[in-house]
């Protein structure tokens, strides 16, 4: 039992609908925020799709998919949230943005509602300082795709209650997630190790050390990665790897987080990998293909 029952989540994108997902399939009554009936559209489908892979792969059965499905609505306002024991904002990496969509949660939830961000490298603290129960803020970072990888990076600020940690931990064990703890600084564990190694595989392509599949492969056949390091920066997106590259960068100021140009390069030519069918490689075809560069 985790003292929550009513769960808010706030945006509907890559991460927001597999937080959803997991979060209904483990019974809880989930509201999801989008900015528009089209956002909803969308975000909606991927639950719907994700769930479909689920019952295909005999993860879940066709009633529980069902019963996922009737636990999930979804609302364009965020004054609906009100009702919810925990929400998790899972919306652009912008601290600006997250900032005031805290101050304005916390005039809308009332005081024992626990506030959650997914955010990947900024920092709990200046979120939790907008708000009026830095007590009851704390970071829940999930991984892609939500409904198959198995970690939840909590992250606790000096501010954040013993009791929220527990609440939240116990939270995401219902998940059937198994938890680190990190410090609130940047990246906090698995991005300080995973975004310097994605960087190195670009570093790699653009001084012709190896091509996109002789980087990827040595990865995947030399140490058993499921995918190579140029395959995932396409799969989480070359856009929020280059956004998290800065932030880490911005500080740590080392350059082991600095953003090769290349990054740079396929956002300005909207290559941002797997979601807009270009990045590294095309996924116009089957399999992609690597891209000329
Ligand atoms: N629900 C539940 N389970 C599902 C599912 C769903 N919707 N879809 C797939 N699965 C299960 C499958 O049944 C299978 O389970 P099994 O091994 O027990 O049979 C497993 O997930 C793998 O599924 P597939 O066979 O469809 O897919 P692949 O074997 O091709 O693996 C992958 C796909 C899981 C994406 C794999 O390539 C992988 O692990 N890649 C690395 C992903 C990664 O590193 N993610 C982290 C990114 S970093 C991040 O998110 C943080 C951010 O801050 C940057």
């Amino acid at each position: 039992m985790t003292g929550v029952e009513r769960v808010g989540v706030i945006g509907c994108g890559l991460m927001g609908s597999g937080i959803a997902e997991v979060s209904a399939r483990a019974g809880y009554q989930v509201l999801v925020r989008e900015v528009d009936d089209a956002a909803i559209l969308v975000g909606r489908k991927r639950v719907d799709t994700s769930l479909g892979r689920a019952v295909e792969r005999e993860k879940i059965t066709p009633s529980e998919r069902e019963r996922t499905l009737e636990r999930l609505s979804f609302t364009t306002e965020l004054a609906e949230l009100g009702e919810r024991d925990l929400v998790i904002e899972a919306v652009v990496e912008d601290l600006s943005v997250k900032i005031s969509l805290f101050r304005e949660l916390d005039g809308i939830c009332p005081p024992q509602t626990i506030l959650a961000s997914n955010t990947s490298s900024l920092p709990i603290t200046e979120m939790a300082a907008a708000t009026g129960r830095p007590d009851r803020m704390i970071g829940l970072h999930f991984f892609n795709p939500v409904p198959v990888m198995g970690l939840v990076e909590i992250v606790r600020t000096i501010a954040t209650s013993d009791e929220t940690l527990q609440t939240v931990t116990s939270f995401a064990e219902t998940l059937g997630k198994e938890v680190v703890n990190a410090p609130d600084s940047s990246g906090f564990l698995v991005n300080r190790l995973l975004v310097p190694f994605m960087l190195d595989a670009v570093r790699l392509l653009e001084a012709r050390v190896g091509s996109i599949e002789d980087l990827d492969r040595s990865m995947v056949l030399g140490c058993g990665h499921p995918m190579g390091p140029l395959t995932l920066c396409d799969f989480v997106g070359i856009d929020t790897v280059l956004r998290i590259a800065e932030i880490m960068h911005g500080e740590y100021r080392t350059e082991r987080y600095a953003p090769p140009p290349l990054l740079r390069r396929l956002v300005s030519l909207r290559r941002f990998g797997r979601k807009s069918g270009l990045g590294f490689y095309d996924y116009s075809q089957t399999p992609p293909v690597a891209m000329p560069l």
